[in-house]
């Protein structure tokens, strides 16, 4: 099986590659990535010899056409991933995020190639913090920022091309992930890396928000199980019961590095912050039978330290620029 996964050089796409090398030899791997600030190669080193690296956008129509006609499935990761930067500057998302994956649907309608969408739980807005209601595949489309906005339109693309074209698509919705690879500008990784700087974490506004966290290893294995066994057209939520809310991470942190509970500092509140994510992935265990295999997050989190202090090398280049960014921003 020849598989295109686009974005395949940033945090998710290089896990699902390293996982799809370790897990299924008979696959042959090629990789579009552009190489934002957010790809690395680095992130493939360890499957270098195993993996094709093209280096390019899903926005160019001719190489994308190329790289799927030769290809029987295409991942699709490749977008803008980071809500405050989409605060910053919305243009490179609508770019990729939508011109980008229009053109990957207009290449897989052509060729005929099955396609899988990775989408956010953030096209579904927030939920208030004492609702006991979760997102399911029914929930609204409600977008708050730039960048889930073009996600969700990227969904609603995928979509119409199912219907109106018979474009052989699945889509899924995941929540918050962590683990290895992950761009240091995010939570978690962020606060693991100042921490290992001997810097106070930082938390946005009061902390209250809630994430619904999952190990991105747990998210890949629902990706190959859609691919494998999910219905074309269906829309399969990701997640794995993991609602935490912001302090409550920064303080099993600083537990983890052997520090107290409050050494951290409260910085300014990101603009028209989502409160709370919770995904029902009720539809993916009882349809797909998957289950996730990294139910204690405390574990998980330690295993994400160690893993940011033996790997120094690989963060430490973009470490001074993106706390100069966020500085700027006073956060
Ligand atoms: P990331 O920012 O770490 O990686 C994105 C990758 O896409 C990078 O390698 C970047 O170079 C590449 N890219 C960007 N623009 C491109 C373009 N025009 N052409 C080709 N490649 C391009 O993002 P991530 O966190 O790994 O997210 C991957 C996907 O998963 C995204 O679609 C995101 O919306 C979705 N998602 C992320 C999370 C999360 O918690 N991180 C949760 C749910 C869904
Ligand atoms: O829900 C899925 C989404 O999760 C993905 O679609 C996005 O690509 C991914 O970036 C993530 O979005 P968030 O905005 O939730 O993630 P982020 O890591 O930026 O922030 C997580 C929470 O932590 C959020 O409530 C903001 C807060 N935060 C973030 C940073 C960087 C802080 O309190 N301090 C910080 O320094």
């Amino acid at each position: 099986m020849r598989v295109l996964v686009t974005g395949g050089a940033g945090f998710i796409g290089s896990n699902f590659v390293h996982q799809t090398v370790r897990e299924r030899p008979e696959v042959r791997v090629t990789v579009l990535d552009a190489l934002t600030y957010a790809g690395d190669r680095e992130s493939l080193a360890p499957v270098a010899d195993k993996v094709t690296l093209v280096e390019g956008s899903i926005t160019d129509a001719a190489l994308v056409d190329s790289l799927v006609a030769d290809s029987d499935l295409v991942v699709h990761f490749a977008a803008e991933s980071h809500n405050d930067n989409s605060l910053n500057d919305p243009s490179p998302f609508v770019q990729t995020n939508l011109i980008g994956t229009f053109t990957l649907l207009e290449a897989v309608r052509k060729h005929g190639v099955r396609f899988h969408h990775i989408s956010t739980d953030e096209v579904y807005g927030d939920l208030e913090l004492d609702d006991p209601a979760k997102f399911t595949p029914d929930t609204p489309y409600n977008p708050s920022s730039p960048y889930s906005s073009t996600k969700a339109g990227s969904d609603l693309l995928v979509r119409a091309w199912v219907r109106s074209f018979g474009v052989q698509a699945t889509i899924s919705n995941c929540s918050n992930n962590y683990g290895p690879y992950q761009h240091i500008e995010k939570f978690i990784p962020r606060q693991i890396t100042n921490l290992i700087d001997g810097v106070r974490p930082k938390l946005y506004g009061a902390g209250e928000n809630v994430r619904d966290w999952i190990h991105v290893e747990d998210h890949n294995s629902a990706v190959w199980a859609i691919i494998e066994r999910g219905r074309i057209g269906e829309t399969y939520l990701i997640g794995a019961d993991g609602e935490k809310n912001n302090l409550e991470v920064v303080e099993t942190l600083l537990e983890i590095f052997g520090l107290a509970k409050d050494d951290f500092e409260h910085v300014k509140d990101r603009p028209g912050h989502d409160l709370r994510y919770a995904i029902d992935a009720t539809k993916l265990r009882d349809e797909l039978g998957w289950t996730p295999k990294y139910t204690d997050f405390e574990s998980g989190l330690r295993a994400t330290v160690d893993w940011y202090k033996a790997n120094e090398a690989w963060w430490r280049p973009a470490k001074q620029a993106t706390e100069a960014k966020y500085a700027a921003q006073g956060q």
